[in-house]
């Protein structure tokens, strides 16, 4: 049985050889350790992924909710165009500053906006400003309201566009039909009310690696 040593050695393995994150992500990184946010944001391979996924849909607006120290934000907004944008929001004053700093060291302070407050406040603002859709969503804040989050999203998300849910297998709970864990239950809701929906199409990915066992969810708006 390969165990967690190993999933973190091949992480470590991808990142020396391929991945590279670039040095104002791994600032970004170290400033996040240094203010002692938990240290939950993506890996450094998760993060490219979601870079990629950003150049490869031709996203020009992209939504996180969940900035934490603005790690994963970075990664998306890096591989925005000139003219494209990203929101990301959260809660923690603290967490806020941290990321403000983080996207001003990064020079993409004036491709990113970061809305402090309730991520449902701001969701809803949102909606109200009648903005331009968006493309991309990250889905990243809190679990238990995974099934919430969906709606709105779905809501600012232009056709064709495409949600991406962290999380989302949490070490296999996500299976387990006698786990009454609030989060956990927010990621059986999330994902029940994709299946049941006729415009969501979607898949789930299991993940292992630095960050233990869990995966993402895509679901792509028909
Ligand atoms: C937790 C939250 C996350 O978004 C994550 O990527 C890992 C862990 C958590 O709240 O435990
Ligand atoms: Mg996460």
């Amino acid at each position: 049985m390969r165990d967690e040593t190993e999933w973190a050695d091949v992480d470590a393995y991808f990142e020396e050889t391929f991945v590279k994150e670039p040095p104002f992500i791994a600032a970004a990184y170290e400033a996040s350790c240094v203010a002692k946010l938990p240290m939950i944001a993506v890996s450094p391979a998760q993060g490219k992924f979601l870079a990629f996924l950003v150049r490869l849909t031709g996203a020009k607006r992209v939504l996180e909710l969940g900035t934490l120290g603005g790690y994963s934000a970075l990664w998306m907004a890096s591989a925005l165009p000139e003219d494209g944008h990203l929101v990301t929001l959260d809660h923690n004053p603290v967490c806020s500053g941290v990321a403000r700093a983080n996207f001003a060291h990064a020079g993409l302070a004036d491709r990113i906006t970061l809305r402090y407050g309730e991520a449902l406040d701001s969701l809803k603002a949102l909606v109200g400003e009648k903005g331009p859709a968006f493309d991309l969503v990250f889905i990243d804040a809190n679990k238990s309201d995974y099934p919430v989050y969906l709606d709105w999203c779905v809501r600012l998300s232009r056709p064709g566009g495409l949600i991406i849910a962290d999380n989302v297998v949490r070490d296999g709970r996500v299976a387990d039909g006698d786990d009454h864990d609030p989060g956990v239950l927010g990621l059986r809701a999330f994902h029940q009310k994709v299946g049941a929906s006729d415009t969501l199409d979607a898949t789930g990915l299991q993940l292992v690696g630095v960050k233990g066992y869990d995966g993402l969810s895509f679901i792509r708006i028909v």
